[in-house]
C-alpha cells in the first residue's frame, strides 16, 4: 500500500471533528505535494470550473477549504472575494499563505456557524462531503448564510452520496433550491495510483431559491 493510500484510508476513517483536527493538523504542510500533486487530485479545479460555468460570483464561502486549492482555482478564474472555512487551523494557515482568500475562518461545519444570514452569493466545496468527514446536515446552515439566488457547487464522494444520506437530504430540500444538478467526475487524474485512483464523485450544484 502506497503512502497516498494510507493517508486517504486514514482520512476516510475519521469519525469525529476532533479526529479531523488531528489528522489534518499533521497533514497540512505536505498535503499539496504528497497528496494533491501526487494523486493528480482534480476536485478543486472541477468545482471551481462548475461554479464559474454557472455564472458564480463573490462573495463566496469555500467550506472545508483546507490548504486553499479551491480558492486558488477561483482566483485563477477571476472570481472573488472568497472566504475559506475549515475546522483545521493548520490547513487554513496554508490556505492563507496562498493569498487567494479575503478571510479564513476556523469553524466546525457540523454545528452552528457564527456567520450572518445571506452573507454569501456562492458556496463551494471540494473533498469535504466524503467518508468520515461532513454529512448533509451542514447544508441547513449553508443555506442560511447564502443569499437567495446564491449558487452552490460542491463535490460529494460517490461512496456517501446515497449511503451517507446526501441524496435523501437534497431531495428533502424541495422548493428551497432550484436548478438542482449532479454531474459525475473522476476525483483523481491519470497520474494517480493505488486503490483510490478510480474514485468517482458528484459535482452537486443548485441555487438557493
Ligand atoms: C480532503 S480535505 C479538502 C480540502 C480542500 N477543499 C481540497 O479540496 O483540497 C477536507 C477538509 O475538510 C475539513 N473538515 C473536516 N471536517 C470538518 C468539519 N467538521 N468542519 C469544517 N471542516 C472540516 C478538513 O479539516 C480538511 O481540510
Amino acid at each position: 500500500m502506497g503512502d497516498q493510500d494510507q493517508e486517504l484510508d486514514a482520512a476516510y476513517a475519521l469519525k469525529t471533528p476532533e479526529d479531523s483536527v488531528r489528522l489534518y493538523g499533521d497533514w497540512a504542510t505536505t498535503y499539496d505535494t504528497d497528496f494533491a500533486a501526487a494523486m493528480d487530485y482534480r476536485s478543486p479545479v472541477e468545482v471551481a470550473r462548475a461554479f464559474a460555468g454557472l455564472g458564480g460570483a463573490g462573495p463566496v464561502l469555500d467550506v472545508g477549504a483546507g490548504t486553499g486549492l479551491v480558492g486558488e482555482a477561483l482566483k485563477a478564474a477571476g472570481i472573488g472575494p472568497v472566504d475559506g472555512l475549515d475546522i483545521s487551523a493548520a490547513m487554513l494557515a496554508e490556505a492563507a499563505a496562498k493569498g487567494a482568500y479575503r478571510d479564513t475562518i476556523v469553524a466546525d461545519l457540523t454545528g452552528k456557524l457564527d456567520l450572518s444570514d445571506s452573507a454569501y452569493a456562492g458556496v463551494v466545496s471540494a473533498g469535504t462531503f466524503t467518508s468520515g468527514h461532513v454529512g448533509p446536515e451542514a447544508f441547513e446552515e449553508l443555506l442560511r448564510i447564502a443569499v437567495p439566488g446564491a449558487i452552490f457547487a460542491v463535490t460529494v464522494h460517490s461512496a456517501v452520496y446515497e449511503a451517507g444520506g446526501f441524496a435523501a437530504h437534497f431531495a428533502s430540500l424541495g422548493p428551497r433550491v432550484a436548478d438542482f444538478r449532479t454531474v459525475p467526475f473522476r476525483v483523481y487524474g491519470p497520474a494517480a495510483e493505488g486503490e483510490h485512483s478510480d474514485d468517482i464523485g458528484w459535482i452537486v450544484s443548485f441555487r438557493k431559491a
